[in-house]
């Protein structure tokens, strides 16, 4: 049976408020979600399909709780079967902008993973609420999910 790892990078609980919304939605369609709030890659599936949100933090960094797994995922030579997806969460009055969104999507591309679509950018200085974003892209995510 297909579900969907969801791997979260959040500091301050925005980005794992987004992640965990998503999770009920998609339990209500009938899609099992698995949640890590601290990712380690022992503990992820490589058969599932990915979905990373993740926040930025510092001058363009991953979040605290992040940072072993970007390690770990920097270290392994296991990823080129990985299938995923990404939801940034950031605020565009920096100039690094949702970067370690981006910068995930780099490193798993660099390491052979696919990109089911192309990442989300959420902007916190946006007129809706995170969580509302993130729900209107989900009908695009589980299109491509569905042909992972
Ligand atoms: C100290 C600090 C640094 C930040 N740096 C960035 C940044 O470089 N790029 C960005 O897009 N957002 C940046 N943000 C905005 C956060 O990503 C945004 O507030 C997000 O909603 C936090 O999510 P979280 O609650 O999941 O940690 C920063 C926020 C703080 C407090």
């Amino acid at each position: 049976m297909k579900q969907l790892e969801i791997i979260i990078g959040s500091q301050m609980g925005g980005t794992e408020y987004v992640a965990e919304h998503l999770s009920q939605l998609l339990a209500d369609l009938g899609v099992e979600s698995q949640l890590h709030e601290q990712p380690d890659l022992q503990q992820i599936s490589f058969d599932q399909p990915w979905l990373i949100c993740t926040s930025t933090h510092g001058a363009g960094d991953y979040p605290d709780n992040l940072l072993a797994f970007i390690e770990q995922l920097a270290a392994s030579e296991r990823l080129n079967q990985v299938r995923f997806a990404v939801i940034g969460v950031g605020d565009s009055s920096y100039d690094t902008f949702n970067f370690a969104a981006k910068n995930i999507v780099t490193l798993l591309q660099t390491k052979g993973a696919t990109l089911l679509l192309p990442q989300l950018e959420i902007d916190v200085l946006g007129d809706d609420l995170p969580e509302d974003t993130a729900e209107q892209w989900l009908p695009s995510l589980l299109q491509a999910w569905k042909s992972a």
